[in-house]
């Protein structure tokens, strides 16, 4: 054979779901179409500016020039303050990295620790990089059906017996969820860190929409439960809360051997992350902007309770309030039932014929079901149900 070919693991690496929707959405838009883009979990705020700013100074200063691969020592002790200050979770300076976005932390810390052939637990619905990640660092994603009538949230058990079942060596958990908005109380948190202990689990914690909560829910990490900080690996930042999307900035903290390793790795594929970005991040973490906070949250559960009322109203749609980060997992089984049609087939008919881009259920493992980020203005969500409700009346 001749030429150049990609190598099997690469092949077993699927394009992400969600971006393929925005890019399709944003070619349509080029080409003159009024559409309407609900897939990208971006919020529709800038990033505020006394952060950016901080961004803007370290150019004109030239501190432009390599840092430390972990990270300068500076934020990573700002990040121990920051998770100790936030979370009540204590970590020093050594136990926190700097890495370039929440999914370049997925990676080095699944890198660090799974062997070839390790089973990974993914809990569905699941943000749509975890199967990927894992089969990049080797291992074997297996994914524990949605715990629909549950309201997203496991019952410990089914994890202990797929843990069992598949001899499984780590989990990844995802609270507040993205497709979901799902949040745990805290002892369905300790539960699931429980059934971790008794087998032996690692668990990696993606936060990222930690700060982003309604309705009284409250974020616990499973680091800090009994048992949970020395197998517990976390990932958070501003990526969501403050718009460092384009960034490129997150934290992966955990015990000091992993952390290490991960900071050895990251030494050999990227160096160090972005030196602009990390004085941005460093703005973040010691000024936290409450106001912008509470500004953001208000818009954001404003936009959350609208589509609760309006997409209930429309036949063959349910939407069960989320709790947490920007999304709502739409239930449209009896839609895709009435219309003869699978949910792919129903987001792609949505696209095409009423220019509306949200996420089939399906990129999530949750067949039947749709989501969209109503990380957006209110008159994009308001032309949002209206073609949702366009599509439901037509023949
Ligand atoms: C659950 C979850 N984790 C990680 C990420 C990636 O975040 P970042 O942009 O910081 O890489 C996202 C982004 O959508 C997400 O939803």
């Amino acid at each position: 054979m001749t030429g150049l070919l990609p190598n099997a693991r690469s092949r077993r690496i699927e394009e992400s779901a969600t971006l393929a929707i925005s890019a399709k959405a944003a070619r349509l838009k080029a080409s003159g179409l009024d559409v309407v883009s609900l897939g990208a979990g971006e919020p529709d705020f800038p990033t505020p500016p006394s952060i950016a700013a901080s961004g803007i100074r370290a150019i004109e200063r030239g501190n432009t020039r390599y840092t430390p691969a972990p990270g300068v020592p500076e934020l990573r002790a700002a990040g121990a303050r920051w998770f100790g200050d936030t979370f009540g979770l204590r970590y020093t300076q050594d136990e926190v990295m700097v890495t370039a976005g929440a999914k370049a932390a997925l990676h080095m810390a699944l890198d660090a620790v799974v062997e070839p052939g390790d089973a990974v637990l993914i809990l569905a619905p699941y943000w749509v990089s975890y199967p990927a990640l894992v089969r990049m660092a080797d291992g074997e994603p297996v994914i524990v059906p949605a715990a629909i009538e549950r309201g997203f949230i496991h019952d410990a058990a089914t994890i202990d017996a797929a843990a069992r079942q598949h001899r499984a060596k780590g989990v990844i958990l995802n609270w507040p969820n993205n497709p979901s908005g799902a949040v745990p109380e805290p002892d369905q948190v300790r539960a699931v860190v429980d059934v971790a202990v008794q087998r032996g689990l690692w668990i990696l914690s993606d936060e990222i929409y930690a700060t982003l909560l309604y309705d009284g829910a409250r974020h616990v990490s499973p680091a800090a439960m009994p048992g949970g900080s020395d197998r517990t690996m976390v990932v958070n930042g501003f990526t969501k809360s403050h718009t460092l999307t384009g960034w490129r900035t997150s934290f992966l903290a955990g015990p000091r051997a992993v952390i290490d390793a991960a900071c050895r790795i990251q030494s050999q594929v990227l160096g160090n992350p972005c030196t602009i970005s990390q004085a941005a991040m460093l703005t973040a973490c010691e000024q936290p902007l409450p106001q912008e906070h509470d500004t953001r949250m208000a818009a954001f559960d404003q936009r959350r309770r609208y589509l609760v009322a309006e997409l209930n109203k429309i036949p063959g749609v349910r939407l069960v309030a989320p709790r947490g980060a920007f999304y709502a997992l739409i239930d449209i089984r009896e839609l895709c039932a009435k219309k003869g049609l699978d949910d792919v087939a129903l987001c792609e008919r949505l696209l095409d014929q009423h220019h509306l881009a949200i996420v089939p259920g399906s990129a999530f493992a949750i067949p039947g079901f749709a989501r969209l980020s109503y990380a957006a203005a209110m008159d994009q969500l308001q032309k949002a149900v209206q073609r949702l409700r366009a599509f439901v009346e037509s023949k």
